[in-house]
C-alpha cells in the first residue's frame, strides 16, 4: 500500500509553547505542516493569521500547507507567500474567479490548493483540476479542531479520483478534519494521499509516535 503524506494540523496545538510542538513536529516523520487560517466570516471562528506563520516558519524547515478560511483570498497571496507557505489552498466556495486565484498562486511559486466544503460536488471541479495540485477535502464543516468525520467523504473521494484520472490531473487528495488512526486505512483505501490530523495528534500522550501511525498505517 502507498505511505500517505502526514500534515499534522497546528490548529491543535499549544498556541503558549509553539516552540515545543514544532520541536515535537521536526522530530516526527510529519511531512507537511497544516496550517488553517480562519477570519471569522468565511468560518465562525477566528484563528490567527501572517505573523505567528512567519513565526511558525522559524521553527520548521517542512513544507507548510496554509488552508485559507478566508473571503477574498486573493488579496492575501503575496503576503501568505512572503509569510512562509509552500502550498495556498483556498475554498473553492470564496473564489468568484477560482482561475485567476489558482494562476496566482502558482506565478508567486507555491503550489496551488482548492479546499472543498463538504456540501459542494466535486462536479465544479471539472475545470480547474488539471491546474491544482492539490484539492483539501473537508471531512467535517470548517471552522474548528476535534468534529467527527463526515462519512459521506469516502464516496465523494472515489469521484474525486475519477475526475483526476479522467483529466489527466497529477492534483493530490487531501483530508482534512476527523482523521483518526481509526478511519485513516479506509481513507487511503479510497485513494487519500494526504492525511490532515488535528486533535489525533495533539491528544496523544505520544504525538510523535502518533504520527508515524498514521504514516505506517
Ligand atoms: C477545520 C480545519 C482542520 C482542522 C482539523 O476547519 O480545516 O484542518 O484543524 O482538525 P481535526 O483533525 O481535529 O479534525
Ligand atoms: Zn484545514
Amino acid at each position: 500500500m502507498k505511505t500517505p503524506i502526514i500534515a499534522p494540523s497546528v490548529l491543535s496545538a499549544n498556541f503558549a509553547n509553539l516552540q515545543a510542538d514544532f520541536e515535537m513536529l521536526n522530530n516526527s516523520v510529519a511531512d507537511y505542516i497544516h496550517i488553517d487560517v480562519m477570519d471569522g466570516v468565511f468560518v465562525p471562528n477566528i484563528s490567527f493569521g501572517l505573523p505567528v506563520i512567519k513565526a511558525m516558519r522559524k521553527l520548521s524547515t517542512k513544507t507548510f500547507d496554509v488552508h485559507l478560511m478566508i473571503v477574498e483570498p486573493d488579496k492575501y497571496i503575496e503576503a501568505f507567500k512572503d509569510a512562509g507557505a509552500d502550498i495556498l489552498s483556498v475554498h473553492i466556495e470564496a473564489c468568484t474567479h477560482l482561475h485567476r486565484s489558482v494562476q496566482k498562486i502558482k506565478s508567486v511559486g507555491m503550489k496551488a490548493g482548492v479546499a472543498i466544503n463538504p456540501h459542494t460536488s466535486i462536479s465544479l471541479l471539472e475545470d480547474i483540476i488539471a491546474d491544482i495540485d492539490i484539492v483539501c477535502v473537508m471531512s467535517v464543516n470548517p471552522g474548528f479542531g476535534g468534529q467527527s468525520f463526515i462519512e459521506n467523504t469516502y464516496e465523494k473521494i472515489l469521484r474525486l479520483k475519477n475526475l483526476i484520472e479522467r483529466k489527466n490531473s497529477n492534483a493530490l487528495i487531501e483530508i482534512d478534519g476527523g482523521v483518526t488512526l481509526q478511519n485513516a486505512k479506509k481513507l487511503i483505501d479510497h485513494h487519500a494521499d494526504v492525511l490532515v490530523a488535528g486533535n489525533t495528534v495533539f491528544s496523544s500522550s505520544n504525538p510523535i509516535e502518533t504520527i508515524q501511525q498514521l504514516k505506517s498505517i
